[in-house]
């Protein structure tokens, strides 16, 4: 079963690797189909699929044939005898019983392009077996244990045979019978076709000499000689010092991937201990031909490299875009580049045990693109001072993973300068709170912080994730949004009065958060769900003994509450405190000590300028000058305070999050519709600034925003009532004033405690 649906599976991937437009497969009804086989359709290929036994009658247009676990003893071609099959493109057959194949048996497929053939007991190849195939592009003769290079090198060689082949695969040949010897016929044999991939891996070699791929290098696009070994260590041709001097200069020119891994290379050609040396790496050299290297896997031991500077040459030319280079016991990194390596895309370190690399070895791969040195174990580093250079200037890196290194703490302004990812992975690790600052990262559209110790949301992971989430309707191209998604699972919540904040804040966001409905968090010690029941079991958990909400409402007259107010129910329960807050801030702003910060961000639909303008603006400042002894700077007016010619968005995004302290927004039917106003309205939110709703009208709740109608539902609000014709204002100037003051005075003592509460 297995082996079926490999079989299969291969088939179907051939299919898509083929240039055909990507169509349904279709499964074709088994009384259309030989008997004790499969029919598949994809695009008008038609594929069948049979184990044991060859059909004898094909349908009708036939393209693919592939037989697994063929009982056959001997392959012959009256097996073939059905017209259909001269019109079959390609054969795949594997047998654990088929030992002979015939002179002829492939006689018939004149149309062939793709063989396959995987015979675990074939001990022989007859020379003239493939010379029919005169269309065939890939021979894979890939597991056929006994069948030795020698015979394969005898079938190439036979005059006229197979001159379109252009891929060969000879993985895991000659397993069973003695090393193999890759001498000059078998390259001699090949040099006549357009070769362009070639696949030896899994071999045992007496011999391998570079210099005979001379007559294939040029032309070779693809090089496997993964898990390749040698049966004796006497490599003439490898050891040589010289061994390169004597290839011609465009070796390998054409080629573009190279898998050397677990290739059992001798020790000596790793760069195992190195210390205090200066390494000449002539780029021109033709081992680094490659644009993408595979070197998985190459060194069982450990290796460091202490203060080693590689000087690079001839390093102009096209050179390797992509190292993939895991499992390599790779430990100490430091070493760097003369120069920039301006080639470099994508480097793949994970699965190592690295515990440093020198800033100065990425700064200058200056063109990478994709980073991932997951599986290490870079928290080593975290103490070094040089550790905060680590993505100073890789300004266009798109891809970072971090994942499982140990990390219990990053610089702040680690991913500073790292403004085009788009991708960050940092889950494995052992952050307790976000806080390395993410703001500048524009573009993300994924970060991973899965499986981390983040039980606490604080304010500063809050305010840097936050930080995020305010860039994402800038993220679009093309006008379509492109989504952040955060992953957050895995992270061990705790659902206690002190995060309760924080979760409502997870809730109210969850819009960002991926597979956020099978988030738990603990809460007396059990694990709950996190929804909005669990929410509110801990909120009236924590409510037991506090003031009940309502007193405070009406002994201040407060027409407005808000977060802090609503959540942070103990410490804002005294309604002495609050009025004690209002005067505390008129106090401190008289006596300069806030300085710089508008009082409130006015935030209204341009419909709504006249009515703002004529009742709201002009009586709000004079109000808030007189309480506070000042006339400039009190409220934040696009119109007056933004820059002209920059984008209104940034500019609102800038005044809300940095400038002010507290939000006004302004609401009405036309608010609601207005996408600047809803971006307002949700930079407040998620900055943590106070908000206070002024509702012009009777507002329409299903227009709203996610964001704006969890803020109506949560805040009572300011209202205007039309009475007789006059607009008046309910509660009035001086109140609104106090909750403004109050609102600003929270939010300054919360954020003097933020700030301070990460800080380890
Ligand atoms: C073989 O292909 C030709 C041309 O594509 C077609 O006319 C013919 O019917 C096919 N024969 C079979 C048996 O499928
Ligand atoms: C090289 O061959 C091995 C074994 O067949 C395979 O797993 C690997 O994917 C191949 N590499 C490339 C680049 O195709
Ligand atoms: C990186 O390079 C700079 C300039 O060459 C040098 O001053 C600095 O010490 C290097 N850093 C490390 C960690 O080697
Ligand atoms: C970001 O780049 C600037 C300019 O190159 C540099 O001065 C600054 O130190 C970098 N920031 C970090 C955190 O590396
Ligand atoms: C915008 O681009 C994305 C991917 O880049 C694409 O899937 C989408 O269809 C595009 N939308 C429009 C409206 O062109």
């Amino acid at each position: 079963m297995m082996s079926f649906n490999r079989c299969f599976l291969s088939l179907i991937i051939a299919w898509h690797a083929t240039p055909f437009p990507p169509s349904r497969l279709e499964i074709i009804n088994a009384a259309d189909c030989v008997l004790g086989c499969n029919c598949f359709r994809i695009g008008n290929r038609l594929t069948v699929k049979c184990d044991h036994d060859l059909p004898n009658l094909l349908p009708e247009g036939t393209s693919a044939v592939c037989v697994n676990d063929l009982y056959t003893k001997h392959l012959l071609p009256d097996q073939f005898s059905d017209h259909a099959w001269k019109n079959l493109t390609e054969l795949r057959l594997q047998s654990w019983k088929t030992e002979f194949i015939d002179e002829s048996s492939f006689f018939t497929f004149l149309n062939l392009e793709y063989l396959k053939i995987s015979f675990d007991s074939l001990s022989t190849l007859p020379p003239g077996c493939f010379s029919p195939l005169q269309r065939l592009r890939v021979l894979d003769l890939s597991g056929n244990g006994h069948l030795t290079f020698d015979d394969v090198t005898k079938a190439l060689s036979f005059p006229g045979v197979l001159p379109n082949l252009e891929e060969i695969y000879l993985d895991k040949l000659q397993t069973y019978r003695d090393p193999a010897k890759l001498y000059e016929p078998f390259f001699s044999a090949l040099a006549s076709k357009p070769i362009r991939r070639m696949s030896l891996s899994g071999a045992n070699f007496n011999s391998f000499c570079l210099q005979s791929f001379i007559p294939l290098g040029i032309k070779l696009e693809v090089l496997n000689i993964s898990d390749i070994s040698f049966a004796s260590m006497n490599f003439i041709d490898l050891v040589s010092k010289n061994m390169f001097v004597t290839l011609p200069s465009n070796f390998f020119s054409s080629l573009q991937v190279m898998d050397i891994s677990y290739a059992k290379l001798p020790g000596y050609l790793l760069l195992t201990n190195p210390r205090n040396q200066v390494w000449e790496y002539d780029c021109a050299s033709p081992l680094y031909q490659a644009q993408h290297m595979i070197a998985n896997g190459i060194s069982p031991f450990e290796i460091r490299h202490e203060n080693v500077v590689f000087v690079t040459r001839n390093c102009r030319k096209k050179l390797l875009k992509k190292l993939e280079a895991r499992h390599n016991n790779l430990v100490w990194l430091d070493a760097y580049f003369s120069r920039d390596l301006f080639s470099f895309r994508e480097v793949d370190l994970s699965y190592n045990r690295i515990q440093y690399i020198n800033p100065n070895l990425t700064a200058h791969f200056s063109q990478i693109v994709h980073f991932d040195v997951s599986h290490n174990e870079l928290h080593r580093m975290e103490t070094a001072p040089e550790f905060k250079e680590f993505f100073s200037f890789n300004t266009v890196l798109e891809y970072v993973d971090l994942s499982f290194n140990g990390f219990t703490k990053l610089p702040e302004m680690f991913f500073q300068n790292a403004t085009s990812l788009i991708v960050l992975k940092l889950s494995g690790n052992k952050f307790d709170c976000i806080d390395f600052q993410l703001e500048t990262l524009a573009r993300l559209q994924y970060l991973d912080i899965s499986l981390n110790n983040i039980m606490h949301i604080g304010g500063v992971t809050q305010m840097n994730l936050q930080s995020l989430f305010g860039h994402q309707i800038f993220s679009s191209k093309n006008g379509t949004e492109e989504r952040l998604r955060v992953n957050m699972d895995w992270n061990h919540l705790v659902c206690s009065c002190e995060n309760l904040e924080s979760l409502y804040w997870l809730m109210l966001n969850k819009f960002y958060f991926e597979h956020i409905d099978r988030y738990t968090c603990s809460f007396k010690e059990k694990s709950e769900p996190l929804d909005s029941n669990t929410l509110d079991i801990v909120h009236s958990y924590c409510a037991q003994g506090s003031i009940v909400l309502t007193t405070i409402v009406t002994g201040l007259a407060l027409i407005l509450s808000t977060y802090y107010l609503v959540y942070r129910i103990s410490s804002l329960c005294d309604a002495y405190r609050n009025q004690k807050a209002a005067h505390n801030f008129v106090n401190r702003y008289r006596s300069g000590e806030i300085q710089g910060k508008f009082i409130t961000f006015l935030s209204y639909a341009s419909v709504d300028r006249d009515f703002v303008l004529q009742l709201v603006y002009q009586q709000l400042k004079q109000k808030l000058a007189e309480r506070l002894g000042a006339d400039d700077n009190l409220i934040c007016h696009h119109e007056e305070h933004f820059f002209p010619g920059y984008p209104i968005a940034k500019e609102a995004e800038k005044y809300i999050m940095n400038e002010s302290l507290t939000v006004l927004l302004v609401v009405s039917d036309a608010y609601c519709e207005s996408i600047f106003c809803q971006h307002e309205a949700k930079l407040a939110e998620y900055s943590n600034k106070p908000v206070i709703l002024m509702l012009r009208e009777q507002v329409d709740v299903s227009k709203m925003s996610p964001e704006l109608s969890a803020l109506f539902s949560r805040y009572t609000r300011v209202k205007w009532v039309n009475v007789n014709g006059e607009y008046i204002m309910k509660p009035d100037w001086d109140t609104l004033c106090d909750s403004i003051f109050m609102l600003a005075e929270e939010y300054l003592q919360k954020n003097t405690k933020i700030i301070a509460s990460c800080n380890r």
